[in-house]
């Protein structure tokens, strides 16, 4: 039987500092996609969001309306004793598939990827539930199969069967601006609620 991908083991994890994921500060593609955002201000959910990097990047620059979510205590913990100033209730501890509320864009960096395969279609309709209208998911997926799992890899075809009923594919392209050790494994994406 495989291991239980729970809160506990996801905790442990943050707590015996074993997060080989964690590549310590926000990456090159989010930066980018963040950076072209300009002034707009969209509500922001970070799912699955661990240390959170992306969210400080966000914080720092002055977006003012960005949710965290992570079941892992010891992560969020973490995250509020780094970013000062980030408002207590938009730091989500629990259950992703428990989020009640809207946002217009939503986050994904290395949370698909660590959820079990079996979650895979719960996590497509989940994340176009919790979406706006013309609210959009953006991020990263791996490209690629991993020996050990998690991380669960997957490939371009499957991720289109999966997406296509419930988003509209604006890109879901090799990424060009990966951080060096994912180079040539992810995809980027942009995904609309249809
Ligand atoms: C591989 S880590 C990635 C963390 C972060 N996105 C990063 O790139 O460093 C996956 C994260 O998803 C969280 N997670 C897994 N299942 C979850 C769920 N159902 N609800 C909330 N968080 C969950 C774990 O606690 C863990 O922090």
């Amino acid at each position: 039987m495989g291991k239980e991908l729970n809160s506990e083991y996801w905790n442990n994890r943050y707590k015996e500092e074993n997060i080989p994921w964690d590549v310590g500060s926000i990456t090159e593609p989010l930066k980018n996609y963040f950076d072209a955002l300009g002034t707009s201000n969209p509500k922001i959910l970070i799912p699955g969001c661990g240390n959170a990097h992306e969210a400080q990047y966000l914080h720092n620059r002055g977006f003012t309306n960005v949710y965290v979510c992570d079941w892992a205590e010891a992560a969020l913990e973490k995250f509020r004793s780094r970013v000062h100033g980030f408002p207590r209730e938009r730091l989500i501890c629990g259950d992703f598939f428990e989020i009640k509320e809207r946002f217009d864009l939503i986050i994904e960096q290395t949370f698909f990827c660590a959820l079990d395969p079996s979650l895979r279609k719960r996590y497509v309709v989940k994340m176009n539930s919790l979406l706006n209208y013309r609210g959009k998911l953006v991020g990263l997926l791996f490209n690629t199969q991993f020996p050990k799992s998690p991380p669960y890899g997957g490939n371009i075809e499957e991720y289109k069967k999966l997406f296509a009923p419930f988003f509209s594919i604006e890109r879901m392209e090799p990424c060009e601006d990966s951080i060096h050790p994912r180079l040539g494994s992810e995809l980027f994406i942009e995904l609309v609620k249809a």
